[in-house]
């Protein structure tokens, strides 16, 4: 069965916005974990907009399933990674201006510095890293080269698709981004603005993927419908789409 992580950054968001102690995100991490989450996933940004040092220790203890940690390549954040070493850390490219993540990383650019870190993860025994790249092939063997073993693909742009065509076209290029990764010995993992609604069609046309990562469409649901019906919702559509 295919993994559901989920995101819970933006309980974080609106804590903030009031500077205030709730909503806690590590008590949602447990609502999400409850009603069937495989996982939860966080990004300690720089400038600690939404998650921040207090979070990651406490979602580190209390956590149960799979803990993934996304961060940029920053020193600062790696240490506390390494510190942590949760069960996955995920590379984002990571710019101050950015309402969320924007593109993949560019892994050929910046290869000596992702390679440094990645065995720094490693050795602190950090069991998964993964990169998260466009579904572009050779951003995938590079990932693969430097010596990651999982790969996220940035689902952004099928996401976003505005026409039929144009997001079954961009469900074919994750399609071949899976292959090549698959190819290359990488775990495939997935994940951004998939929703209740895209879910099906890209579970139909990408193979090989082993977990996504979900939040904004399940914490938006969750202001509705409250937490658990969103997050069950999210993992009835995983469980019942078929490939
Ligand atoms: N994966 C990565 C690497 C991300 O940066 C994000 C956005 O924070 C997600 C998955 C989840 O995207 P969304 O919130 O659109 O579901």
């Amino acid at each position: 069965m295919m993994n559901l992580l989920i995101n819970i950054d933006h309980v974080a968001t609106l804590r903030n916005a009031r500077e205030e102690t709730f909503p806690d995100p590590v008590h949602a991490a447990a609502r999400c974990e409850q009603a069937g989450a495989d996982g939860v996933v966080f990004h300690l940004r720089e400038d600690r907009r939404h998650i921040t040092e207090r979070d990651v220790r406490l979602l580190a203890e209390t956590v149960t399933g799979k803990l993934d940690f996304e961060l940029s390549t920053k020193e600062e954040v790696v240490s506390i990674c390494c510190d942590v070493a949760p069960d996955l850390a995920t590379l984002v490219p990571e710019q101050r201006e950015e309402v969320t993540t924007e593109g993949g990383l560019d892994v050929a650019a910046h290869r000596q510095r992702l390679t440094t870190v990645t065995d720094r993860l490693y050795d602190a025994g950090v069991n998964q890293v993964s990169f998260f790249v466009d579904p572009v092939p050779d951003q995938i063997e590079a990932t693969a080269a430097v010596g990651a073993n999982c790969v996220e693909l940035h689902t952004g742009d099928f996401a976003e698709a505005d026409t039929e065509d144009a997001q079954r076209h961009e469900a074919e290029r994750l399609a071949t981004g899976a292959e090549v990764a698959h190819e290359a010995g990488l775990r495939v993992h997935a994940g951004h603005g998939l929703d209740y609604r895209n879910f099906p069609l890209f579970r139909t046309v990408v193979p090989h993927v082993a977990e996504v990562s979900i939040g904004f469409a399940v914490m938006a649901r969750a202001i509705l419908v409250g937490m658990d019906r969103a997050v069950g919702d999210m993992r009835a559509t995983v469980t019942r789409s078929q490939p």
